[in-house]
């Protein structure tokens, strides 16, 4: 068991990767109805924080966590398609808050952030696209400071309970410990901290 979890996506295939032609839909203010950045992040992100935002898509959390970091916080946003961080960058430009997001694109099977350091990072709606999602979590294990926290959602359309519940399974083996599971619209979620 525990060599399936430190090597590729325990027990099913890989989802495909959200097409750019999509990031649309990710981004119209129609999802903020029943999807709200603020209300699930709030208590998780604070002003000065440096927070990253894995497989950010075109930005619908990371424009929001931008917000909450402040002018002293900073916002990492990290996506394997150029695309995807262009949008982000056209939209920060035009809300004022491109100081405070950086754009990193990514390789499929490595964030690539050696040497960055963070406070908090979101995975949402993306891990199931990842190939090797143990090498993920302890990338990112990496990436955040002792005691911070991974808050993962995984859309219930995509991703049954039970694959959901071997995601976990490589988190934990990666160095994460589930301290909570929040209520998200449509999704599963575990909200995980460093061991
Ligand atoms: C369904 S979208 C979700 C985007 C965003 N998190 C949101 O909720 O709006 C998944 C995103 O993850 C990105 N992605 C997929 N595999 C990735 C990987 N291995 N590393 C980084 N990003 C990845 C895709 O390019 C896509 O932008």
């Amino acid at each position: 068991m525990a060599s399936d979890l430190m090597t590729k996506t325990p027990g099913r295939a890989r989802e495909a990767v959200c097409p750019a032609e999509f990031a649309g839909w990710l981004s119209t203010p129609l999802r903020r109805l029943i999807t709200h950045p603020e209300r699930i992040l709030g208590d998780l992100v604070g002003p000065g924080d440096t927070a990253a935002d894995l497989g950010c898509g075109p930005g619908f959390f990371t424009l929001p966590l931008a917000e909450m970091v402040g002018d002293e916080g900073s916002v990492l946003a990290v996506d394997l398609q150029q695309a995807m961080l262009d949008r982000v960058g056209t939209r920060a430009e035009q809300r004022g808050l491109a100081s405070r997001v950086r754009l990193h694109r990514c390789e499929a099977g490595s964030l690539g952030l050696d040497g960055e350091r963070a406070d908090f990072a979101l995975a949402f709606w993306m891990v199931h696209e990842v190939p090797d999602q143990w090498r993920l979590f302890r990338e990112t294990r990496e990436l955040l400071r002792s005691g911070s926290r991974l808050l993962l959602v995984e859309p219930k359309g995509h991703v049954v309970k039970a694959a959901f519940a071997q995601t976990i399974a490589a988190a934990e083996a990666a160095g994460f410990r589930a301290v909570g599971r929040p209520r998200i619209t449509l999704s599963h979620s575990v909200l995980l901290e460093c061991v």
